[in-house]
């Protein structure tokens, strides 16, 4: 039937988030280690398995798909399947978006706008082109700018995301928001999620956004906004800059229990939680009883979203909550 997707504490999923592909050009230091294993090639859902998959929400309610990875960008023939979603716009979907490193935002930029994409976030820690190399481990920071300057040009709204790393980016947030805001871009600030293994030590490296946030205000009028995205971001204007902060605080203020969100993977595994391992295989589904086993299926899921994650950072246990990279869950 048409119901909506409600879990069992009474919050409704209207926003779907799909990875193409966990493999990047890049390996940030604190997203991946510098040796990843990716999921085999041949296991990867095709585009009209995502479709389907993305239709069947789309009629249970979701209002918002995000295109994530891994880099979405680097996935093979992605426009047309950016075509193919965004042939859902108006028709059930609100809102087709994509979260992307750049590094190939100006071949893309134009496609992008065209399929209907309004903003799209673009991941970037640091304005130093050396700072660059060292935390993408292989990216140049020129094509990135390069790249925001071509969906800017295509007339794409574009927010910054700037994942906090002590003792590496956290002299830049600042310079960042002047940057951003300047060029009017949003910028939202993400707390380092213990993810999979990485280049980095988490502890060592994590930054609490409300010492951020303490920061900033005393350079900033921080004002109220009634901006929301549907995302986990809690937003302010900055009163000096015109613009938004958004502070994305998993690690210092939970907001589980407004999550609107459910993940694909590149392979069809349906996660309920970035945090968490319930999942429901949706590609199993989808070849063992066609697209009419996915309403059931979706309704099993819903009844394993767990209530939240439980992240902690501990010295003592420096394991990571889950082995999962954000990548395949989806960054
Ligand atoms: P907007 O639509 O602009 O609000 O984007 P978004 O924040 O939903 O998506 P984006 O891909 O830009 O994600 C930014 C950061 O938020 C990433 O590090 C995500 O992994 C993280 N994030 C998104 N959803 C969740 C969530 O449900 N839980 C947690 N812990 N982090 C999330
Ligand atoms: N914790 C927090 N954010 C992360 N990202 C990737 N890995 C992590 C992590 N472990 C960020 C990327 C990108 C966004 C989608 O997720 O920098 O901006
Ligand atoms: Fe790639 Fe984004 Fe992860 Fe960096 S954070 S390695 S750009 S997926």
């Amino acid at each position: 039937g048409a119901a909506g997707l409600v879990d069992r504490y009474g919050r409704t999923i209207s926003y779907l988030r799909i990875s193409v592909t966990d493999r990047c050009d890049f390996r940030c230091v604190y997203c991946m280690s510098e040796d990843m294993q990716f999921l085999p090639r041949k296991e990867v859902l095709s585009f009209e398995e995502l479709d389907t998959i993305a239709s069947a929400f789309i009629r249970r309610g979701v209002r918002k798909i995000r295109l994530t990875g891994g880099e979405p960008l680097v996935r093979k023939d992605i426009m047309a399947l950016v075509e193919r979603i965004g042939g859902h716009l108006g028709h059930g979907l609100e809102e087709l978006t994509v979260t992307t490193n750049g590094s190939q935002l100006r071949r893309h930029a134009r496609g992008l706008a065209a399929a209907g994409v309004r903003r799209i976030n673009v991941s970037l820690d640091t304005l130093d082109p050396e700072r660059f190399a060292a935390i993408t481990r292989r990216g140049r920071l020129a094509d990135v700018l390069d790249g925001i300057e071509a969906a800017d040009e295509a007339g794409i709204a574009i927010k910054i995301n700037m994942v906090a790393v002590r003792g590496s980016n956290d002299d830049e947030i600042e310079p960042m928001l002047r940057w951003a805001h300047a060029r009017g871009y949003g910028l939202t600030m993400i707390e380092g999620m213990p993810l999979g293994e990485v280049g980095i030590d988490r502890v060592e490296s994590y930054l609490s956004l409300r010492e951020v946030r303490a920061r900033l205000a005393e350079r900033f009028t921080l004002e109220q906004t009634p901006h929301r995205t549907g995302g986990p971001a809690r937003y302010e204007r900055v009163a000096e800059t015109g613009g938004l902060v958004g502070f994305i605080t998993p690690m210092s203020h939970n907001f589980c229990e407004s999550c609107n969100r459910v993940r694909l993977t590149a392979t069809g595994q349906l996660f309920m939680c970035l945090g968490q391992e319930d999942m429901v295989d949706l590609r199993a589904v989808l070849r063992e009883e066609g697209p009419d086993g996915l309403d059931a299926a979706l309704d099993r899921a819903m009844l394993l979203k767990p209530e939240g994650h439980d992240f902690v950072l501990d010295r003592a246990n420096p394991a990571p909550a889950v082995s999962r990279h954000m990548s395949v869950t989806g960054g």
